[in-house]
């Protein structure tokens, strides 16, 4: 390996693995798993970014029971999948790279009427569900302790089951306004007892889950940690407590964090920047209601964050700067260039979501010519297309974006 070899293409550790590269496809919830069930399409897609280069590919969104999925055409991870999920995770180690899985639970922010353990969602405190009001659960009830114990539990069960299925990783999902996000944030944890109040409080959930996935997967196995830096909105978590929040993680024993921002729940394109998805929500969404609920409050609920290169690295930066473990930057970063430029910072990894969506094979093409171009317009039209029955894709070579543009005009 030559000494001018980019930082990006050289190998790092994140706990007892090492990747091949800098380069981590960031999770990107798919749309593959009909009825829950992993679909052939959703290992073609993984294997497709293993040939593409990239060190290692996260499977979005794993929930951790059934009644942590959003729509009932998630996954959720029980022994029912484990032969789809022992192939998927076959298939990318064939291609020659590791695979994590997002381990994640919806808490209050579901529209899934197919529950089975519960008959309401549940969050930190009872509110209302914005998502779930055109589904008829317009109300999410409150977490008793035994409810919290047991999401505990879930989470534990569901790393050694990822572990044994052929996970190399995990990544707990801190963030984006599901439920352990829901703990972190004041906006939605107005708890009185040891899991509301203070930062600590709040984060008492949090460091629970992480104490039992280690407990179940080992010192060795890598646990990254997917955190919002703000959730964006009045009343949230600020970017000041996302600094602590992130120490907090770090003094846990997180082996990684991912320094992401926003929530799905009250500032989802803070995550993204570019054009608004709500356009493609709008022109794609099925139920009447939730179309018209779209209409109305859309436009403040998703806002414009015109999309610049690394858009969040200014407050990615003190994140850096706080904690000891490894740091993943994401938000923007599609170029060679740009990932040159988050390294040599002190980032450890980069993971990406719209550029490998566009182009899977953007590593293997970057490494043969460092003035590759993706393609990515950052669109955001991808976005819309989780529910579609096709999974999601980029559309800038598809009739699919026509019929967007035109509908949206
Ligand atoms: C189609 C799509 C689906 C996404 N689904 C998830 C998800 O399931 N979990 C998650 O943490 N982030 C999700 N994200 C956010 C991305 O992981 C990432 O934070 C965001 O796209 C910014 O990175 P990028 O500029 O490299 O795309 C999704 C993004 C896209 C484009």
């Amino acid at each position: 390996m030559s000494s001018d070899q980019p930082i990006a293409f050289t190998p790092q550790r994140i706990a007892g693995l090492e990747l091949k590269n800098r380069v981590i496809k960031a999770a990107t919830f798919e749309g593959m798993s009909p009825g829950g069930k992993p679909s052939e399409r959703l290992l073609r897609f993984h294997r497709s970014m293993a040939e593409g280069g990239v060190a290692m590919t996260t499977v979005a969104y794993c929930t951790t029971e059934a009644d942590g999925r959003i729509s009932a055409d998630m996954m959720y991870l029980h022994e029912g999948i484990a032969p789809e999920l022992e192939r998927l995770t076959a298939a990318v180690h064939d291609a020659g790279a590791w695979v994590s899985g997002q381990m994640a639970h919806c808490g209050n922010f579901s529209r899934n009427r197919k529950l089975q353990r519960l008959q309401r969602p549940l969050g930190p405190s009872r509110q209302i569900s914005m998502i779930g009001i055109p589904s008829g659960m317009p109300i999410a009830g409150a977490m008793s302790i035994a409810d919290i114990d047991h999401l505990v539990d879930t989470y534990r069960e569901a790393a050694r089951f990822m572990k044994r299925v052929g996970f190399d990783a995990i990544e707990l999902h801190f963030g984006h306004g599901y439920a352990l996000s829901q703990f972190i944030s004041p906006k939605t944890n107005r708890r009185s007892d040891e899991y509301g109040g203070s930062l600590d409080n709040r984060m008492r959930l949090s460091r629970r889950c992480l104490e039992a996935v280690r407990e179940a997967v080992g010192e060795d196995f890598p646990i990254l940690g997917k955190m919002s830096m703000t959730d964006g909105v009045k009343g949230g978590v600020t970017w000041d407590e996302g600094v602590e929040v992130a120490r907090i993680l770090d003094r846990a024993g997180i082996d990684a964090l991912i320094t992401s921002a926003g929530t799905s729940s009250f500032n989802p394109m803070l995550m993204f920047h570019g054009p608004s998805i709500v356009h493609g929500m709008i022109a794609t969404e099925k139920n009447p209601i939730t179309r018209l609920g779209l209409k109305l409050v859309g436009s403040k609920l998703f806002r414009d964050y015109p999309y610049r290169e690394l858009y969040l690295l200014d407050r990615a930066r003190r994140v850096r700067e706080a904690v000891q473990c490894k740091v993943v930057y994401i938000g923007g970063c599609s170029t060679l260039e740009s990932m040159e430029r988050v390294l040599a910072e002190g980032f450890d990894f980069i993971q990406m979501g719209r550029p490998l969506i566009k182009d899977p094979a953007f590593v293997r093409n970057a490494m043969a010519d460092a003035s590759y171009v993706n393609g990515c317009t950052h669109c955001n039209l991808c976005v819309g297309l989780i529910d579609d029955p096709d999974g999601i894709r980029c559309t800038l070579e598809d009739d699919h974006t026509t019929a967007i543009t035109a509908a949206t005009q």
